[in-house]
């Protein structure tokens, strides 16, 4: 990339970015619960993956917790965004929890999926990655039927009852391209392997994806704003760097960008993932314009309208 210095520092800003309808519905039903209820209310797991709502939500009175057991008997208890297995929902009916539950209606889909499917006896190939609590929800549906399939280079270990009678269903939260990739190795293993009745991937990861594939070419450096353990906050750095960015890095906050990446950088491409605050994304912004980058310029690739009511034990009488 040759650099141009008649044009002046600049950020492009990825939109869609940020919540997606499942977070902000997520995050929500803790926040009314916290409301309706008092503290504490337990959550299993982080409601989802992003640093600043969980420390948010601790500081109100939510309680994190790895499992049903660390929770006392009788107790609140939320599911979070990524969904649970069927056995959560009996541990913490054995004891005697009273539960909301949070999952993303989207993830909720891939389980009557997965329900439906391993039903009718199909080898079911989740496609996702190892040990994330999404796929841990959806496998524990239907454990004799589903088995995990963690990107192209696992293709080759999978084996099955039946190549007739085969599906792939996956995380919500992958990399398009790189799905795409898994499934052409599959076809090729399974020539009739069917396709999932509709996009398992959901429209807030692919949005999210087309957004900086459009802006990244143009970028010297792409910011992504998300936490580590974020799949689809994960994804958006290795979108932006197939796409052409020449660097792109995950931060959570402002304060973690290294000064050093902005040297010899003119375009700054910048997203967040669909766990994390606007408010951080601001964070970004105003470090960026002290540092010369005070030239905004928004890269729109949808529009989302999507919202989910919450979940029936919240919702407003009259609703
Ligand atoms: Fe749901 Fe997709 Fe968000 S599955 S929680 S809408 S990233």
């Amino acid at each position: 990339r040759v650099s141009n210095p008649a044009r002046g520092k600049r950020v492009l800003l990825a939109e869609p970015r940020g919540y997606c309808a499942g977070v902000d519905r997520a995050v929500e039903t803790v926040e009314k619960a916290l409301e309706r209820h008092g503290a504490p209310v337990y959550v299993r797991k982080e409601i989802v993956h992003n640093r600043h709502v969980v420390e948010t939500l601790t500081d109100r009175g939510a309680v994190f917790v790895e499992e049903t057991d660390e929770v006392p008997e009788g107790a609140l208890l939320v599911f979070s965004a990524h969904g649970v297995s069927p056995a959560v929902h009996v541990s913490a009916a054995e004891r005697n929890l009273r539960t909301i539950d949070a999952t993303c209606p989207l993830v909720t889909k891939v389980h009557v999926e997965a329900k439906r499917f391993a039903r009718d006896d199909y080898d079911i190939l989740l496609i996702g990655h190892k040990g994330h609590e999404e796929v841990e929800g959806t496998a524990g549906e239907a454990p004799d039927h589903i088995q995990l399939v963690d990107g192209p280079e696992s293709v080759d270990a999978v084996t099955v009852r039946d190549p007739s009678k085969v599906i792939w269903l996956s995380q919500t939260t992958l990399s398009v391209d790189e799905t795409m990739e898994t499934v052409k190795r599959l076809r090729e293993k399974f020539p009739t392997l069917q396709d999932p009745p509709s996009d398992d991937i959901c429209y807030a990861t692919q949005n999210r994806q087309v957004a900086v594939k459009a802006m990244a070419p143009e970028c010297d450096l792409v910011i992504v704003v998300g936490s580590q353990n974020s799949s689809n906050s994960v994804r958006l750095v290795e979108v932006a760097l197939g796409a052409g960015a020449r660097a792109s890095y995950l931060v959570d906050y402002a304060r973690e960008i290294d000064l050093t990446w902005l040297e010899g950088v003119q375009t700054v491409g910048l997203t967040s993932g669909a766990s994390v605050p606007e408010v951080l994304v601001r964070g970004v912004i105003d470090l960026l314009a002290e540092h010369g980058f005070g030239d905004v310029q928004s890269v729109t690739t949808a529009n989302e309208t999507l919202v989910f009511s919450l979940p029936r034990e919240l919702r407003d009488k009259r609703q």
